[in-house]
């Protein structure tokens, strides 16, 4: 055989994204999802013994043309990365430190505070403001007017939440660019909202969606994928297409919950097309990590923190960030609902939407909408069904 052959993982192997094959019976190469690497006779026969459609062998001629595509499309990528070298007080040792800590093009930079470019880079203040500065102005980061900021709206998509009521509330659904921030007691939605726009994401824009990908970072444990099945079901997607198409991860304290939204660039520097990221819920860590007053100002200063990363997150890529949140009751209100959600002011600055959601007649449940720019408060009214968020 004088042909080389390669091979891969394919979406059907289950639960990893690559394997490393044992060595006393092929030339123990790592097999992943995203790129083939050759594999000797030896590996073939293992290979075609031991797996069927879990494993994909090309020759060489489909080789090279995967690897066209791969390297047009690294290509595309490596224009992403921005000659940071060029950038006034980046010598070769800082360009490294930089990039190493992931800023590694100009907006990166641009939307990054001095604080965090002397903790990266080591250099001096005044030169931390030099480089941001100098960054800013390769992105033209001036004064945009009117016209240039309502093109910029543009490129904004609404996912639908499945009711149009709901939708209507939020100005077309939830939007990417912005955090969108539900709070409310418990059973009151929040949950089920998200498992609905974890799945209408998928969907192409006509239809309400981003044609995008959702991750979900669960720090409850209530990821349904069994729902998230019923949901695709019911919007006529292929459910393990639509399974395929989501991340989920278990976070078990707000350290955790930090690191794996910071992972999430990453994700999108190999190239998966996410659109909506979604927390539930923000808080829940925080809260027991920081229990009692002493520690409420490092609370929210690490909050403020993890706010920060999912602000860039948004405007970066033009991502929705969906984070769901609880309550509790102002002890000093004597009047109406004295409900607040927890977090302060740090979050209710940080947030775009605020929604509270409470149950309503019927179980139905009622969405208000406390907070948005430039849109008036007002309510509305939908449903969770084994189909998804309906309208009543
Ligand atoms: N598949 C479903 N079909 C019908 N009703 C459902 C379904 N899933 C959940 N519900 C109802 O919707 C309500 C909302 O549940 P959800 O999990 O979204 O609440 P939540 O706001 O996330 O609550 P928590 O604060 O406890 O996390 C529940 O009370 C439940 O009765
Ligand atoms: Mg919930």
């Amino acid at each position: 055989m004088s042909e080389n052959y390669y091979a891969r993982l394919t979406a059907k192997y289950p639960n990893q994204d690559a394997i490393s094959l044992p060595n006393d019976k092929t030339n123990g190469v790592k097999l992943s999802k995203t790129k083939f690497s050759m594999v000797d006779e030896n590996t073939i026969k293992y290979l075609r013994k031991n797996f069927t459609d879990e494993i994909e062998i090309i020759d060489e001629e489909e080789y090279n043309k995967f690897q066209n595509n791969f390297i047009e499309k690294k290509e595309i990528k490596i224009t992403k990365v921005d000659a940071i070298d060029e950038l006034p007080g980046v010598g070769v040792a800082t360009a490294e430190k930089l990039r190493a800590a992931g800023f590694d093009n100009f907006m990166s930079i641009a939307v990054s505070s001095p604080g965090e470019m002397v903790n990266v880079a080591g250099v001096t203040e005044a030169t931390a403001r030099k480089i941001i500065n100098a960054a800013r102005n390769k992105l033209d980061m001036g004064f945009e007017t009117g016209e240039e900021l309502l093109k910029k709206r543009e490129s904004v998509t609404k996912i639908s939440t499945g009711s149009q009521n709901l939708n209507a509330m939020l100005g077309g659904g939830v939007e990417t660019g912005a955090i969108t921030e539900v709070y409310g007691a418990y059973g009151s939605g929040k949950t089920s909202i998200a498992h609905q726009i974890a799945i209408n994401v998928q969907l192409p824009k006509e239809k309400g969606g981003a044609d995008g990908i959702a991750v979900w970072i669960d720090s409850e444990g209530t990821i349904r994928p069994e729902y998230l099945v019923k949901l695709a079901v019911a919007q006529g997607l292929d459910s393990k297409e639509a399974l395929k198409n989501f991340r989920g991860v278990r976070s078990f304290n707000s350290d955790h919950q930090m690191l794996l939204t910071e992972n999430i660039e990453n994700l999108i520097k190999d190239g998966l097309p996410i659109k909506l990221v979604i927390i539930d819920s923000l808080m829940g860590h925080f809260r027991s990590d920081f229990s009692g007053r002493g520690m409420l100002a490092d609370r929210q200063q690490k909050l403020n923190k993890h706010l920060h990363v999912l602000l860039k997150l948004a405007t970066q890529y033009n991502i929705a960030i969906y984070v769901t949140n609880q309550v509790m009751a102002k002890p000093d209100t004597f009047f109406g609902d004295p409900t607040e959600a927890i977090g302060g002011h740090v979050l209710h600055h940080a947030s775009t939407y605020r929604v509270y959601l409470r149950r309503g007649k019927k179980g139905t449940r009622v969405a208000k909408l406390v907070d948005a720019p430039a849109m008036p408060e007002s309510e509305s009214v939908f449903q969770v069904t084994e189909e998804g968020i309906k309208d009543v």
